[in-house]
């Protein structure tokens, strides 16, 4: 659901964060453009190594996603045009969400995608409505995907556009 929102055939460049073992990764360079440019941040080195066995062909760093500026320009990327969350957002203190959200904010480009997953029971957590709101306050546009009832447990995708 989450790569379905983000019209990735029309991206030159994507930025997956939060990979862990890579199962999403391995959808979206299905789903790549001939040319486009693909990176993903993984915080963890292990699941860094994992994801990387997974995709040989994904360019996985071992970063944080709130320093996802300073991992593009390494590879002479000014943004992106599209970036796919696994981050725990509701496991964030509202401080950390700030920063990498700022940091999403940031590299992407005028008109860029971002996807990101939240379960529905999660939505009784403070801290997953406070995402929510704060997703709200920095993109205009938000929207809801239908819930994935057939995810465990049943899920759903906001996906962000930047004007
Ligand atoms: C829920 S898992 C992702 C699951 C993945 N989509 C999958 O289906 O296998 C969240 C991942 O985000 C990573 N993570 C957490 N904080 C991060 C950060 N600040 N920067 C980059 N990755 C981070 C964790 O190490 C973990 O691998």
């Amino acid at each position: 659901m989450m790569i379905s929102q983000a019209d990735l055939h029309r991206a030159e460049t994507v930025l997956e964060l939060g990979p862990g073992t890579g199962i999403v990764t391995e959808i979206i360079l299905e789903n790549l453009a001939q040319d486009a440019r693909f990176m993903a941040l993984e915080i963890n080195p292990a699941f860094a190594t994992a994801t990387r066995r997974r995709c040989p062909a994904a360019d996985v760093v071992n970063g944080d996603a709130a320093d996802a500026r300073k991992h593009l320009a390494a590879r002479g990327l000014n943004g992106t045009d599209v970036v796919i969350s696994g981050l725990p957002w509701a496991a964030f203190p509202g401080s950390l969400q700030d920063r990498i959200l700022s940091a999403v904010q940031d590299v992407l480009r005028p008109g860029g995608r971002f996807t990101t997953f939240a379960y529905v029971q999660g939505l009784l957590l403070p801290q997953a409505r406070r995402f929510e709101k704060r997703l709200r306050a920095r993109f205009p546009q938000v929207r809801k995907t239908p819930v994935v009832w057939r995810n465990l447990p049943p899920a759903f995708a906001y996906v962000a556009t930047k004007s």
